[in-house]
């Protein structure tokens, strides 16, 4: 990384910024902000799941198409938040709703295996290079197997995770998603800091966290506790806190140093997979985990969630000692979308289209933050990316949690209220493209972040 002279950012400037922004985007959502107060009556909070109530208010979506999105007051946006990045493959793709169409026509559940099965399958395997998988209905449920199939094998309890990532609202690995400064302990030995009220307290003795891009500290968990660990689940590259990439060799120092203690590495991929290359993160770095779990872009849309792994840690489920179930799982519904998704939009060439889109918006926010020598820098790969509002390399989520929120908070303002849908803003701003999303739509994102450039620097 090149050493730069950089700004230091006026958060009184930012507090300014922040409250002209916001009396600008709450007349645009007087639909959305009236909405919310009657979905309140029957439903809690008025939204559906707590993140979608991020401040300033909630918006509400009438619908979408292709790169793009209406809310309910009518406003259009260019659509980079993808719903958390699930709709890689674009809004209302013509060859998913034909395929959702026609199965809606033909019946939508049986809890019976149907024909679809063969052709999503042999896709992840060729993508992700795991041999055997099994389907379920969402992220959560893919890591909750994770775990779970990591714990069979080994009759071990004892998951290593690493701090700051998010694998989902299940209790085994709820902890240290985005834990507050005061609370994360010593780096050697981080508190396991449950995220939620009521996640028991047992759960926490069964979990290490561990920094990010850190072989010793894994290292140091393994001889700590040697014996006792199933395994580790890595976001391979960090997601939930922008994008904070692996470093070389470090993912395959953890399959390494997992396997010496007879340990498994399982690699959640609900972010990456199929997002930042078609075979996601294995194929970018290079390195094929025990477990592979997987969600958001592979349905199309539609709930969905996979787990791939070895042969070998199959075998309980094939014994039938492991019951992997679910009334949902493998609807065909979510099948016949996923088959559409990875065979017909998700092909190959869509990831040269994301490599292309990427250059235009890293090299266009890297122009922008040279010239206003902003404290920040652009990471990301294929349909994602983020600006990260650090001057020095954010390795793990220590580095990146002491940045403040109210600089992310405004940057999303700033494209909010000129027409770019972002994911809720919170710790570090991550864009998603979609196969739609073209280079024009790269400038007017690098438009509105040098309109937030001009106006923190003037
Ligand atoms: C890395 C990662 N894993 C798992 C999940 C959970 O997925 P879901 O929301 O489909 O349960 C998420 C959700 O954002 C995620 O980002």
């Amino acid at each position: 990384m090149v050493v730069r002279e950089t700004i230091d950012i006026d958060l009184d400037r930012i507090d300014r910024l922040i409250e002209e922004e916001e009396a600008k985007l709450e007349p645009k959502h007087r639909a959305s902000i009236a909405y919310r107060a009657v979905a309140e009556h029957t439903i809690a909070g008025g939204v559906a799941s707590s993140w979608q109530a991020a401040p300033p208010h909630a918006i509400y979506v009438d619908h979408g198409l292709g790169n793009r999105l209406w809310d309910i007051d009518g406003n259009e946006y260019l659509d980079f938040h993808l719903g958390y990045g699930a709709m890689v493959a674009g809004h209302a793709h013509p060859k998913i709703v034909e395929a959702v169409q026609r199965q809606a026509a033909l019946g939508t559940h049986f809890a019976q295996p149907t024909k679809d099965l063969d052709a999503v399958g042999d896709n992840l395997a060729e993508r992700f290079e795991l041999p055997l998988w099994r389907f379920c209905n969402s992220g959560t449920e893919a890591t909750l197997e994770a775990a779970r199939l990591m714990r069979a094998n080994t009759g071990r309890e004892t998951i290593i995770k690493i701090e700051g990532t998010y694998h989902g609202h299940h209790d085994s690995l709820m902890f240290s998603v985005a834990p507050a400064p005061a609370k994360v302990g010593p780096r050697e030995h981080p508190n396991t800091v449950p995220q939620a009220l009521g996640i028991p307290k047992a759960m926490a003795e069964i979990v290490r966290v561990v920094p990010f891009n850190d072989l010793d500290e894994v290292r140091r968990a393994l001889a700590e506790n040697e014996g006792k660990v199933a395994g580790m689940i890595v976001e391979p590259a960090m997601m939930n806190c922008g994008v904070i990439l692996p470093e070389p060799g470090y993912l395959q120092g953890l399959k390494d140093l997992l396997h010496q203690h007879g340990a498994f590495l399982a690699f959640d991929e609900v972010k990456t997979g199929a997002t930042i290359a078609y075979g996601g993160a294995t194929e970018a770095f290079g390195v094929t985990p025990d477990i592979i779990c997987l969600a958001k872009a592979i349905g199309g849309g539609l709930p969905c969630g996979a787990i791939g792994a070895t042969r070998e840690l199959y075998r309980p489920v094939l014994d039938d000692e492991y019951d992997m179930a679910g009334t949902f799982n493998g609807n065909p519904l979510t099948m016949a979308a996923s088959r559409a998704t990875l065979t017909e939009v998700l092909t190959r060439d869509a990831y040269d289209g994301f490599d292309a889109v990427h250059e235009v918006l890293a090299d266009g926010c890297t122009s922008v933050i040279e010239r206003y020598r902003l404290p920040a820098y652009v990471t990301g790969l294929g349909a994602k990316g983020s600006v990260i509002y650090s001057s020095t390399p954010v390795r793990e989520y220590r580095d990146a949690m002491v940045i403040d929120e109210r600089i992310t908070y405004v940057a999303w303002l700033f494209q909010q209220n000129r027409g770019v849908f972002k994911s809720p803003w919170s710790k570090q701003e991550t864009w998603t493209t979609s196969v739609f999303h073209t280079e024009d739509d790269a400038r007017r994102y690098v438009e509105n972040f040098e309109e937030l450039a001009a106006a923190l620097t003037a």
